[in-house]
């Protein structure tokens, strides 16, 4: 039996808890506040084929260690998740990686759209949270660069009840920017090639096909004010298009290239300081449904590779909730939206079943993000030094409890 007692709920009213567990574990009147274990609707944990940078093993403590208990793995892996066969080969690999651990982690797969395998789709369809399209090149090889098979991608997601994943970013606008800053080598030029125009572009053209086919559209991190509006425009329409936001969306900006040089380029890039208020006004707005930690791990050795040759992303999974109740202090964000952004917008948006895994947070607790301490194989984070209020301290998973200072 899990016994909890002395905790507070959202609203600071002291409860008491009992959870049927194998495990005796007590804990009492620590001042710590419950919250539903979180949901991460968006990671690379790397397997198959990068597990130098990250696997399930050491991405499942990191997951645990942020208070999180159901996560969705993106398709650009090595191989790409791109058929049925990999798909079901991906699975095996994870589940035993997890069960070399005995971290039963909650977790659901997007297909890539790749489209010399459409005809793939309707096989997985019961097996996937969604179809991910890459509209422009990321980490990976992964890309719907056309729109002919943009279109039937909605379509046969549409057909086949699917819902719609994208990182919009357009591929040809890219290719046009990328040729006019040629030999330019600071990482900031980064953010001038996949500019917001870049992004605009490509969420006018997925919401289009959605108003088109009703496909439901998920778009994935998004991170400037235009596309705000373009989401909030669909929803108000009536369109079924949900947005998530990034904690680096949030919580870094344009200015972090100078203290962290290749660790700031990330896919869609850093922007200008007035989209991190922006995207805070749009979660209280309701129209940014989600956060995703996009955890996108890469060596430290990768990541100091010249412009050109470094790889795009950084970690996050370990320090999103933190983050998140940071700025709950700062008057930023309500715990009610927390709860909103890490759990019970996914839950709706993916038909996910109710669970009973919850998160023990100490809202008082301050710490450091150090680097040492983390659980993620690529040992560094873009926060790393940032002094942080509000931890996460216990996980309870399918009714284990998780001492998140012993893992
Ligand atoms: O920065 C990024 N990194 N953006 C992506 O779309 C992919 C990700 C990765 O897998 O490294
Ligand atoms: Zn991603």
């Amino acid at each position: 039996m899990i016994n909890i007692t002395g905790v507070r709920d959202i609203n600071g009213e002291i409860i008491n808890l009992s959870i049927e567990s194998q495990q005796d574990v007590v804990i009492e009147n620590l001042d710590l506040t419950l919250l539903p274990a979180l949901i991460d609707p968006h990671v690379h944990f790397r397997t198959p084929g990068h597990e130098y940078k990250e696997d399930w093993r050491t991405a499942a403590k990191a997951a645990i260690c942020g208070g999180y208990t159901t996560v969705f793995d993106m398709p650009n892996t090595l191989p790409p998740t791109i058929t049925a066969e990999l798909l079901q080969e991906k699975k095996q690999l994870i589940d035993s990686q997890l069960k070399e651990i005995g971290i039963p982690l909650r977790y659901q797969l997007f297909f890539g759209a790749d489209k010399n395998h459409l005809a793939e789709i309707p096989k997985i369809k019961n097996d996937v949270i969604g179809i991910k399209v890459f509209m422009g090149c990321s980490t990976g090889n992964l890309v719907i660069d056309d729109d002919e098979s943009l279109r039937a991608v909605f379509e046969i997601a549409a057909q086949n009840n699917l819902l719609v994943a994208v990182h919009a970013e357009d591929e040809h606008m890219m290719r046009e920017r990328k040729a006019k800053y040629q030999g330019v080598t600071k990482y900031e030029i980064h953010s001038r090639i996949r500019d917001v125009d870049v992004a605009v572009s490509a969420v006018e053209k997925a919401i289009s096909l959605t108003r088109k086919y009703g496909t439901r559209l998920y778009i994935l991190h998004l991170s400037s004010v235009p596309e705000i509006q373009l989401v909030k425009k669909a929803k108000q329409g009536g369109l079924p298009v949900f947005a998530e936001t990034t904690p680096h969306h949030l919580f870094l900006n344009e200015n972090a290239y100078q203290h962290l040089q290749g660790k700031a380029v990330v896919n869609p890039p850093l922007r200008a300081e007035e989209h991190n208020i922006a995207l805070f006004d749009a979660i209280q707005a309701g129209i940014i449904d989600t956060i995703g930690s996009d955890h996108a791990p890469h060596t430290v050795s990768e990541k100091a590779k010249p412009y050109g040759e470094c790889p795009s992303g950084m970690p996050g999974i370990e320090t999103t909730l933190a983050l998140l109740l940071n700025a709950h202090h700062e008057g930023l964000l309500t715990l009610n939206e927390i709860i909103s952004l890490t759990s019970k917008r996914a839950r709706e948006i993916f038909n996910l079943p109710k669970t009973d895994d919850v998160v023990l947070v100490d809202l008082n607790k301050v710490a450091e993000v150090k680097e040492n301490q983390l659980k993620t194989k690529c040992g560094w984070s873009p926060y790393a030094g940032r002094k942080l209020r509000g931890w996460p301290v216990y996980t309870i998973l399918d009714r284990y409890c998780y001492d998140l200072s012993r893992i």
